[in-house]
C-alpha cells in the first residue's frame, strides 16, 4: 500500500503476509507485511463475528492473506496508520516457517536467504539500496550524463588477470566483466559524459566483510575532464546519495537504528584529500611499522586514515606499481599515478576507486605489455588514443559497499539480495 496515509478513513483490500500475531479472547493483533510496509491489523471479535475471528486466531507465520478493512490513523507508530480488519481470506497456508522471531545464526540465515529477505531489517536495507540506485539515475541525468551499458562477456581484464571468471565463448575464451570502464572510455569519446550501472565479477579469494564475488558498480566516465574535477563530481554524487536516503528512507534508517546526525555530516562538502605519500608517513608515525612506501593499504590502514576525518576522505596518487595499467602517470613524477580512492568513515573502507586515464598512445601500449596483457586484445582500446584523444577521467562506486555503509550494516552480504561469496552460491 503506497501513500497509505491518503487512505485514512477509507475501506481497502490488501494482499499481505502474517509476520506475527497476538490475540486475547476478544481482540487479535496481526503484524502484516504487504511488501511496502510492516503494519498492524486489528481484529475485534465483536465487529467481525466468531467465524472471521477464529480465522484470525488460527493464522500462522507467513500465511498469505487478503484482508479487507478500514485504514485508521495511528499516531503511536512511526508508520502513522493501522488497519481495522473487517474480513480475512487465506490465500496460501504456511506451516513450520523456519525463521522464527528468536535469534538465528548467520549460516542458518544465509541458507534461508530466500526467506530471510522477508524480515524488516532486510526490507529496510533493500529499500535503501533501491533509493541509492534511483538517486544515481536522477543525479547523472541532472548532470547531463548518458546511461551506457557495457558488455558483461568481455575479452579484457582492466583490473588485473588474477581475478577473472573464465568462460567459453563458442571457440574463444571470454571473461565475466570485472569493470565496464574500458568500454565506458569508448562511450565517453562518443557521448562526452556517460555512466553505467551493472554487475561485475571478481574471483577474489577474499573472505572479508567487504568483498563480494558478484557486485554492482556505477561507473561514470567524463571526456575533457581532469582528475581534480572528477573528485568534485565524486563527492557531490556521494553527498547527493546520502541526502536522498535521508529524505526518502527515514523510516528504514530508524528500523536499522542508523545514526542520522552522522549521515547528515557526510553530506557536507568538500571531503578531505590526503596523498598516498602523506598517508604512508602518517601510518609509520602511528605504529604501523610494517607499512613502507609502495605497499597497498589493508583495511586497518584505511580505517586509520579514514579516522583522520569525520567525513569520507580521498587518498590521492598511489604508486604506479600497485594500480591498473590504464591510470595516467603523474605529470611531475614517474612513480605515482593520478588516481584516488574514496574511503568511507566508520571502518567501511573503499567506496570509490577512480583515476585520470593515460592518453599517450606509446605509454599506454607499454603499460599493456608490462602488465602481461595481449595488445591485440586491446587494439580497439588503443584506437581511442589515435582518433581525437582527449583528457578523461572516471571512477567506480561499489553499490553494495555504499549500501552497507549508509545502512550501517555489519557485513556486505546483507546489501545484495542473493550474495555470491567465496564459499556460497546457494540459494
Ligand atoms: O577500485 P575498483 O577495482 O575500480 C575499478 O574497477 C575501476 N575500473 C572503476 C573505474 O574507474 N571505472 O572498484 C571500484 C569499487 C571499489 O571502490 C569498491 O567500492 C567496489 O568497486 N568493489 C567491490 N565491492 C564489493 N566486492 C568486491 N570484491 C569489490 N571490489 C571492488
Ligand atoms: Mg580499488
Amino acid at each position: 500500500m503506497k501513500n497509505a496515509k491518503e487512505y485514512v478513513g477509507k475501506e481497502v483490500e490488501i494482499g499481505a503476509w502474517i509476520t506475527n500475531k497476538r490475540s486475547s479472547g476478544k481482540i487479535a493483533f496481526l503484524q502484516l507485511r504487504d511488501g511496502d510496509h510492516f503494519f498492524q491489523g486489528i481484529v475485534v471479535k465483536n465487529d467481525v463475528g466468531e467465524e472471521i475471528f477464529d480465522v484470525a486466531k488460527s493464522l500462522t507465520q507467513e500465511t498469505s492473506v487478503i484482508v479487507q478493512g478500514i485504514v485508521q490513523e495511528d499516531t503511536r507508530s512511526k508508520l502513522g496508520f493501522e488497519l481495522l480488519v473487517q474480513n480475512i481470506t487465506v490465500v496460501g497456508e504456511s506451516h513450520d516457517y523456519p525463521i522464527t522471531p528468536k535469534e538465528h545464526g548467520t549460516e542458518f540465515l544465509m541458507d534461508h536467504r530466500h526467506l530471510w529477505l522477508r524480515s524488516s531489517k532486510q526490507h529496510a536495507i533493500m529499500k535503501i539500496r533501491n533509493e541509492i540506485i534511483r538517486a544515481t539515475y536522477e543525479f547523472f541525468n541532472e548532470e547531463g550524463f548518458l546511461k551506457v551499458d557495457p558488455p558483461i562477456l568481455t575479452g579484457s581484464a582492466p583490473e588485473g588477470t588474477t581475478e577473472l571468471f573464465h568462460t567459453e565463448y563458442f571457440d574463444q575464451e571470454a571473461y565475466l566483466s570485472q569493470s565496464g570502464q574500458l568500454y565506458m572510455e569508448a562511450a565517453a569519446m562518443a557521448f562526452g559524459k556517460v555512466f553505467s550501472f551493472g554487475p561485475t565479477f571478481r574471483a577474489e579469494k577474499s573472505k572479508t566483510r567487504r568483498h563480494l564475488i558478484e557486485f554492482w558498480m556505477m561507473e561514470p566516465e567524463m571526456a575533457f575532464m581532469h582528475q581534480d574535477e572528477s573528485l568534485e563530481i565524486q563527492e557531490k554524487y556521494v553527498s547527493y546519495l546520502i541526502t536522498s536516503v535521508l529524505k526518502n528512507c527515514d523510516l528504514y534508517l530508524d528500523t536499522l537504528e542508523r545514526d542520522k546526525e552522522l549521515l547528515k555530516k557526510y553530506t557536507q562538502l568538500p571531503y578531505d584529500r590526503i596523498s598516498y605519500d602523506e598517508a604512508v608517513e602518517l601510518l609509520q608515525k602511528n605504529g604501523f611499522e610494517d607499512i613502507k612506501w609502495g605497499d597497498d593499504f589493508g583495511s586497518p590502514h584505511e580505517t586509520f586514515i579514514a579516522n583522520q576525518s569525520d567525513k569520507p576522505i580521498f587518498i590521492l596518487n598511489y604508486p604506479k606499481s600497485i594500480k591498473p595499467f590504464y591510470m595516467k602517470e603523474h605529470p611531475d613524477r614517474e612513480d605515482v599515478v593520478l588516481c584516488a580512492d574514496m574511503i568511507a568513515p566508520e571502518g567501511y573502507g573503499e567506496i570509490i576507486g577512480g583515476s585520470e586515464r593515460e592518453v599517450d598512445y606509446e605509454k599506454l601500449k607499454d603499460q599493456i605489455v608490462k602488465f602481461g596483457l595481449d595488445s591485440e586484445e586491446y587494439s580497439w582500446y588503443l584506437d581511442l588514443r589515435k582518433y581525437g584523444s582527449v583528457p578523461h577521467s572516471g571512477f567506480g562506486l561499489g553499490l553494495e559497499r555504499m549500501v552497507t555503509w549508509i545502512s550501517g550494516t555489519e557485513h556486505i552480504r546483507e546489501s545484495i539480495p542473493f550474495p555470491r561469496l567465496l564459499n556460497r552460491i546457494y540459494p
